[in-house]
């Protein structure tokens, strides 16, 4: 979890560097995937760089958003600010629309509800190296519903 606009929690790069420490790729595991959950963009790039080398792959969430900077960084790990989300885009971040908005008005309004148009899946390929747990390549995708397809 990310520290900025998020939920009080650890700090999460002293967590990570304890982490990285004490564990590395192909001793402690084969290949590590960081799903860093976090609402802006240069505390998942900072954490990013901090673990380029030593994670497969660090990929955002949270945002709904998907980034388009996917890319394999100098010491070998995979990165994308944010994978986006499966759901709706004719929403707001996936929840319905006029509800949502009149929430931002504080008009009469319920809880957040799923929008419930035709989905988008969004995410990211990598092909890793089993010798070193390292990516060899990385792409996102987009498909199907209301954002352009890229794939
Ligand atoms: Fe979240």
């Amino acid at each position: 979890m990310g520290n900025i606009f998020m939920k009080k929690c650890k700090d999460v790069f002293e967590v990570t560097k304890n982490f990285i420490d004490n564990h590395k790729l192909k001793k402690n595991y084969d290949f590590l995937v960081v799903d860093f959950h976090g609402e802006i963009t240069s505390e998942k790039m900072a954490i990013g760089h901090y673990l380029d080398g030593n994670a497969t792959i660090v990929v955002g969430t949270h945002t709904h958003v998907p980034t388009n900077d996917a890319r394999i960084l100098e010491n070998g790990t995979a990165y994308l600010t944010d994978a986006g989300m499966c759901g709706d885009y004719d929403s707001v971040i996936g929840m319905n629309k006029q509800n949502s908005i009149n929430r931002f008005f504080k008009r009469d309004s319920q809880k957040h509800f799923p929008a419930k148009g035709e989905a988008t899946l969004c995410g990211m390929i990598v092909d890793a190296n089993e010798n070193n747990g390292l990516a060899k390549s990385v792409s996102s995708f987009i498909y199907g519903g209301k954002l352009n397809n890229n794939t």
